[in-house]
């Protein structure tokens, strides 16, 4: 069956373009962004591949760690990697799992018959600390991903996981951000939200980002 939001994600253990991974322990106690693509030596996935590795840092500054994955072998992997960063003017920084056995694939549900029968589709897994799987979207072989939008989605996972907010409609880190309809105490208010707050409905209430 399918991954779910708020399932524990499968541990596994596979070859990758730096070594052996067991995810568990790799994972350890970091969020990882878990993202296959369809193949290597191909240029959208290139272009994605460089992308990761310019925003690593954006993804270590938020206790994450980065893992790609296609069902090509380690050996095309290494090659692969030159090429990304030769023409994306990066270094690759991070692994990327080598899945020719399907093992992760088929795990995490990343190979959609319908689409393409022997190919991974670009899925994407936000799991956090917990191994817990946070968001789960996927685009097909065409689109390249928009990275910026995982690391918002992030911001925003981090946030509401601390604070009793959620974010609204296009929300970036710093704009204000909309109290959960749940409180309705006064009291409660005042302390969870001591810069105040507008109500422009009783469910529809915007707040300063509570940790800026
Ligand atoms: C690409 O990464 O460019 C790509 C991969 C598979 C199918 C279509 C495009």
């Amino acid at each position: 069956m399918a991954l779910r939001l708020g399932d524990t994600v499968p541990n596994f253990t596979q070859a990758s373009s730096e070594g052996e991974i067991k995810f568990y322990d790799w994972a350890g106690d970091s969020w990882v962004v878990l993202f296959s693509h369809p193949a290597d030596f191909t240029p959208v996935c290139t272009t994605e591949l460089g992308t990761v590795a310019k925003l690593k840092p954006e993804f270590e500054k938020r206790n994450v760690k980065v893992l790609a994955l296609s069902v090509d072998d380690v050996e095309s992997h290494k090659g692969w990697i030159g090429d990304i960063n030769e023409t994306q003017n990066t270094t690759v920084n991070y692994p990327i799992l080598a899945d020719p056995n399907r093992q992760v694939s088929d795990l995490y549900d990343m190979i959609h018959p319908n689409a393409d029968n022997t190919l991974t589709v670009r899925s994407v897994f936000i799991i956090d600390s917990q191994k817990k799987l946070r968001l789960t979207f996927t685009y097909p072989a065409s689109t390249g991903r928009n990275f910026d939008e995982i690391l918002r989605v992030i911001d925003s996972l981090q946030l509401t996981d601390n604070y009793k907010v959620a974010t609204p409609a296009d929300w970036k880190e710093g704009q204000d951000v909309v109290v959960v309809p749940s409180i309705k105490d006064p009291k409660e208010l005042k302390e969870r939200f001591p810069k105040g707050y507008k109500e422009l409905k009783p469910y529809l209430r915007m707040t300063p980002q509570p940790n800026k």
